[in-house]
């Protein structure tokens, strides 16, 4: 068998930003491996595809990907490719791949990314090998490579869901919920914090609901506090909240701990209580309407944002309406609008639905209008006060101009105009709001 030795790799990567957070552990073993990260995919003999199947969308992006990966590897032989992630757990897609594409050489699922090092140097230039767990074994381990030159860093906090929305392939691709141990995320954070990271975005499929399966364990709030307390760091994100079990205690600790960000990912998904029935949200529209109350009224300032799907199998006009409604009610600062996708394997798979393609496409054009108008009105309210941001990007302007742009603690990006003839990356400066547009805003240094 004919192994291959990459040197320089490059790593591709679809969906969340857990899969972001994998794509860093992937690029942080090969660095130990002593390879380098291409600039540009052309210069990579390894391609690694951190792939996502939570729509179907994302799927066929990949087999694309993976054909012109093929094409080239018809003229070059050497390349090396590996396709990871999500989109691999599911039953059979290996298998398919692999027949569909021999040429790809490595086939590893979410469950084992870590042994990528040793597969990498076993896996051979003929034939496909696959490694896909359908489980996460007891040994995963817990620390995994941080990239320490960093202002901002995703932390993983637990992994996997037990929600099982009707609509989700995520339970069945990221397995059960397992919360990470408390003394790893605190020392992974320290280590980070030592090396000038300022920012951490604590990662899971429902954070709120961290420590639930180990009594020993702290509860989300209080690991929120154990976070607040490593010297260094100065904000705290965490995403993706769940509106069940959003408890007011975390409520009181996001809006008690100034190093705690004003923002509440908090998807909604639907403004229906039969829809969100059907999804298997396990709240009703009132209690989500309830808890945005509560949380508007204790955090001042606060910023929402959500994740809605439209077109879910059997969705009336009125459940619609009520979902346009419910955006309105509550004015979410932005938020991710989906076409329901049918994913195998799910409950909502097999569910009857008469509404056409024409008619969900109808209604996402409708929700993203009202809420781009609901966005660009919150992000006006902006205009002449003075925020901090965080600066994390540079660009020269065309004409010579230095811009900056970086994030406020609600999540807004700013771009800063007079910034010129100062070294302002990584620093947290007082901004006022000139300009606002739907997606971001305009600023002055003050
Ligand atoms: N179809 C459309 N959107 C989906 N999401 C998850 N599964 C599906 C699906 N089958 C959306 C949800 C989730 C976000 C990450 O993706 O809104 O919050
Ligand atoms: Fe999917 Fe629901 Fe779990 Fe989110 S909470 S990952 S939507 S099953």
């Amino acid at each position: 068998m004919t192994t291959i030795r990459p040197s320089m790799y490059f790593v591709q990567t679809w969906g969340c930003q857990m899969n972001e957070r994998d794509s860093e552990i992937i690029a942080g073993m090969l660095d130990e491996m002593g390879m380098k990260q291409a600039v540009a995919p052309e210069e990579a003999d390894l391609m690694v595809l951190n792939t996502c199947c939570v729509r179907e969308k994302a799927e066929q992006k990949v087999y694309a990907r993976i054909g012109e990966l093929v094409k080239n590897k018809k003229a070059n032989p050497d390349i090396f490719i590996v396709v990871c992630g999500c989109m691999v757990q599911q039953k059979g897609v290996p298998e398919h791949i692999a027949r569909r594409f021999p040429e790809v050489n490595l086939i590893l699922g979410t469950h084992n990314l870590y042994r990528l090092p040793e597969l990498l140097k076993t896996a051979g230039n003929k034939g496909v090998l696959i490694e896909v767990l359908e489980d996460r074994p007891e040994s995963f381990p817990d620390t995994l490579p941080v990239q320490t030159n960093k202002l901002k860093a995703k932390v993983n906090i637990s992994f996997g869901c037990n929600n099982f929305c009707s609509y989700c392939i995520v339970p069945y691709v990221r397995g059960r919920e397992v919360s990470r141990k408390p003394e790893a995320i605190i020392g992974e954070i320290t280590h980070l914090a030592e090396n000038g990271c300022k920012e951490v975005l604590l990662l899971g499929q429902n954070v709120n609901s961290y420590g639930n399966d180990n009594e020993n364990y702290p509860d989300f709030s209080d690991l929120l506090l154990q976070v607040a307390a490593v010297e260094g760091i100065r904000r705290i994100r965490f995403m993706t909240s769940h509106p069940k079990g959003f408890s007011d205690k975390l409520i009181d600790t996001i809006a008690g701990c100034e190093k705690v960000c004003n923002h509440v990912h908090l998807p909604v998904q639907a403004g229906s209580t039969g829809v969100l029935k059907a999804m298997n949200r396990g709240y009703t529209r009132d209690q989500y309407l309830s808890l945005v109350e509560r949380i508007k009224k204790n955090i001042p300032g606060v910023s929402l944002t959500s994740d809605i799907i439209v077109g879910f199998p059997g969705e009336k006009e009125e459940d619609f309406q009520n979902t346009l409604d419910l955006i309105r009610q509550v004015r979410f600062d932005s938020a991710y609008t989906f076409m329901y996708s049918p994913r195998r394997g799910t409950r909502a798979a097999s569910l009857e639905d008469p509404v056409s393609p024409e008619v969900k496409r109808e209604r996402l054009d409708r929700l993203m209008e009202v809420q781009n108008e609901i966005s660009l009105e919150l992000n006006r309210e902006y205009v002449g006060r003075t925020v901090e941001v965080l600066l994390e990007n540079r660009s020269e302007r065309k004409d010579g101009r230095i811009v900056y742009s970086g994030r406020t603690c609600t999540n807004k990006i700013v771009s800063v105009e007079n910034g010129e003839n100062k070294d302002l990356m990584g620093q947290f400066v007082q901004v006022q709001i000139t300009e606002a547009k739907t997606w971001s805003l305009k600023g002055r240094l003050v």
